[in-house]
């Protein structure tokens, strides 16, 4: 969008405050998704611990690397805005059961994938929002594979 830099309209300079906002909003989902990948990243592989089978553990571990792959590209995003490295933090509480454990994760990725399309309607730049819409297809697919395990627990 073209600013005029000199529009003095109701005493406004120009509208970088606007910019700086939207840039604000975009961080901060952006470290939404950075610490909801690393919250991931820890919960699963306390799921794939409790699996099992080597084929549940095998699954969960493939999705965990995804994760992994997710948190590193959005990371690295974050440094290309900011200039400085993520902090990330935990934040979602993992059920402490196998059962409780994949409920979570089906929600939490369908969840997910609703965020990350916002996320690439929103994005800014064509790299972000292939990587959102990437990581939206991801997302759609663990939530298909936790159910699958759901649903074969006996
Ligand atoms: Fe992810
Ligand atoms: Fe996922």
């Amino acid at each position: 969008m073209f600013v005029h830099p000199f529009d003095d309209h109701a005493g406004l300079r120009n509208t970088q405050p606007d910019a700086g906002n939207q840039q604000a909003v975009w961080l901060a989902n952006l470290i939404q998704a950075i610490n909801g990948e690393y919250s991931a990243i820890a919960c699963y592989e306390q799921i794939a611990r409790r699996a099992p089978s080597a084929e549940a553990r095998n699954i969960i571990m493939e999705i965990r690397d995804d994760e992994i792959r997710h948190f590193q590209t959005f990371s690295q995003f974050y440094t290309n805005l900011t200039g400085r490295r993520p902090q990330p933090q935990i934040s979602e509480a993992c059920p402490s059961t196998y059962k409780g454990g994949l409920e979570f994760a089906v929600k939490d990725e369908q969840n997910t994938v609703d965020f990350y399309r916002e996320l690439a309607r929103s994005a800014n730049s064509p790299a972000m929002k292939q990587a959102f819409l990437e990581a939206a297809r991801d997302e759609q697919h663990h939530a298909v594979w936790f159910l699958y395990l759901l649903i074969n627990i006996r």
